[in-house]
């Protein structure tokens, strides 16, 4: 099954939480989408505002920053599920092996209710942008738990789909039957189609489901995993 995980970066802001409840019980995962105006031409938001969203799904954290190692323990304090961090972004292998195995020694705090496949570990994922190739995280490919393609360059929503890397999900799909490849980006009930097809499992959709009307986006949700 495709699991769907609305990104907060299309929500009116002003009105978080109440947008969030909208998707509430439809979605899968709920990502955020952190940014530093650095690794990404964007500021988005972080903790502060986190601390204080209330809900049951599971939170992947999407690090758009340059120094992720510098900034996970904030974010493990408050109970998320998956910090994926971007390939471009750590480029050493050792430094990515420490980061990946910081991650994996914590668990999500009591009471829990956010973690996934049933347990306490919080899961690691590493993000390609558009032009980077699968070859460049063979390093660590057996050690994540997620592998994120990016579908449009990183830094806001509303953009248009990127097709062509759709040939690195099928790459990804047939060395790794099992893994869970998330795309990102220019995710809309017709593309989400051709990500299912090349073999992505979780996919990320900001604009799709928080520009329609809020009465709708349940429908939104189960058209983008492919039904
Ligand atoms: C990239 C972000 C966006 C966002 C998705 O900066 O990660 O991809 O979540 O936005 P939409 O779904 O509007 O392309």
């Amino acid at each position: 099954m495709t699991l769907i995980t609305p990104s907060i970066l299309s929500c009116n802001l002003a009105r978080l939480q109440d947008e969030v409840d909208t998707i509430e019980s439809y979605a899968d995962w709920l990502q955020v989408d952190v940014m530093d105006g650095h690794f990404v031409p964007n500021l988005s938001f972080g903790v502060p505002v986190l601390k204080h969203l209330k809900t049951k799904l599971p939170l992947d954290i999407h690090l758009m920053v340059s120094n992720p190692a510098d900034r996970i323990k904030e974010f493990l304090d408050v109970g998320v599920s998956v910090i994926t961090f971007h390939s471009e972004a750590v480029t050493d292998t050792a430094a990515r092996k420490d980061l990946i195995e910081k991650i994996h020694a914590e668990k999500i705090p009591p009471p829990g209710g956010r973690g996934l496949w049933g347990g306490d570990k919080i899961h690691v994922g590493i993000a390609l942008n558009p032009e980077t190739p699968i070859s460049s995280i063979k390093d660590v490919i057996e050690d994540v738990d997620i592998v994120l393609i990016m579908s449009v360059h990183p830094g806001f929503a509303g953009q248009k789909f990127i097709p062509s890397v759709l040939e690195k999900v099928k790459i990804l799909r047939s060395l790794l039957p099992h893994l869970t490849i998330q795309m990102d980006g220019g995710i809309d009930t017709v593309t989400a189609l051709q990500c299912i097809k090349a073999g992505a499992t979780n996919l990320v959709a900001a604009s799709a489901i928080f520009v329609v009307p809020k009465e709708k986006r349940g429908e939104v949700i189960k058209r983008l995993r492919g039904k």
